[in-house]
């Protein structure tokens, strides 16, 4: 019976221990065997290869993190491609690869698939900006971290007239931003894809405490343009290694619109800790998913959610350019900002 190797790249998020547990059980059941590389691809790069039964994915469900480890190594980057992976796969029979990554990480998945590899991917972000799926695990988790915060920090900007940044993850592009912001009520949200002018957030903001409400809360995505155009370091994968930009944007505002301006950068807390019960289900459908499509002897696919199914899609479409967020709903946010 087949050989299923697994392995989680880049950045975490929560839900990556259930699609280890769901894929793990699937495959056993399926009368296959499992092996999981540890810490990405530097996994299946350097031999760090762990067995993995049913009991060894027990009580994870729910837990953060994963069990596996993860890394921005690279096969590409760091390695020559399928060469560098290809004496560990053998060595322990490896029929077919779970990847389960982000869309860089699905880029060079695919890169192996044209090269010979049989690969099996699983998109994960807390970003949800990955094309060719709907939604990704992990974002409802992040979204309802941020909404949680801003909904703290709303009271605290009330008590003292505040004007709040609340600085949220996604890199290029503004989901979290923008799901947190309507969730929360925001008055100002400035993403990405839909640059706001500075002048116009503060004009927003002088609006509204003209009107009598003294605090103001504004979401920034991680990833706008920050007003000085500054270079930023790299991550191993060569990524921008974002976070602060709201620290720029603050005293603008402030300047702006002459009001007491505060930042709070919620980081890493955001792809921390247990999933919610949505991102659970998510990723043990998808895990349970990939077994089979594995098991099956489907190659060179992602499994994906459309609508409220999970289906196939060619791993290709992962590599697609990045998906933005539906510019309708930013209209709807707009009508409650001020
Ligand atoms: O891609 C997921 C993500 O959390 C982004 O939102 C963020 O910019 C990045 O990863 C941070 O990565 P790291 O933990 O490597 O700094």
């Amino acid at each position: 019976m087949a050989v299923v190797g697994i392995l989680t790249a880049g950045g975490d998020c929560p839900g990556l221990n259930a699609v280890i547990r769901a894929a793990t059980a699937r495959v056993v059941a399926g009368g296959g065997t499992m092996v999981g590389f540890r810490d990405g691809w530097a996994g299946a790069m350097e031999d760090h290869v762990i067995p993995l039964d049913r009991d060894a994915v027990r009580g994870i469900l729910g837990r953060g993190g994963t069990i596996l480890g993860t890394s921005r190594t690279d096969p590409y980057v760091h390695g020559q491609g399928l060469a560098s992976l290809t004496p560990t796969l053998r060595k322990h029979e490896v029929d077919v690869l779970v990847v389960v990554g982000g869309d860089g990480t699905l880029r060079s998945a695919a890169r192996l698939a044209d090269e010979g590899l049989s690969v099996v991917g699983v998109p994960k972000t807390i970003d949800n900006d990955i094309p060719g799926t709907d939604v990704t695990f992990g974002f409802h988790t992040a979204v309802q971290i941020a909404t949680d915060a801003i909904d703290r920090l709303t009271t605290t900007a009330e008590a003292h007239n505040r004007v709040m940044l609340v600085e949220v993850m996604g890199r290029s592009q503004g989901w979290i931003a923008l799901y947190s912001g309507l969730a929360s009520g925001a008055d100002v949200i400035l993403i990405p894809e839909l640059p706001m002018p500075l002048e116009e957030a503060a004009g927003i903001i002088t609006r509204r405490h003209a009107a009598g409400h003294n605090y103001s809360i504004v979401v920034v995505a991680e990833g706008i343009s920050p007003p000085d155009a500054h270079e930023l370091p790299k991550d191993a994968f060569g990524f921008d290694r974002l976070g602060g930009v709201a620290y720029d944007v603050a005293p603008v505002l402030e300047r702006l619109t002459g009001f007491e301006t505060r930042v709070t950068v919620l980081g890493h807390l955001q792809r921390g800790g247990t999933p919610t019960a949505f991102d659970r289900v998510l990723a043990t459908r998808l895990g349970t998913a990939a077994a089979d499509a594995a098991l099956a002897g489907t190659r060179g696919i992602m499994v994906a959610v459309r609508g409220t199914t999970i289906d196939t899609v060619p791993l290709t479409e992962a590599g697609g350019p990045i998906r933005g967020v539906d510019p309708a709903l930013y209209e709807v946010a707009r009508t409650f900002f001020g």
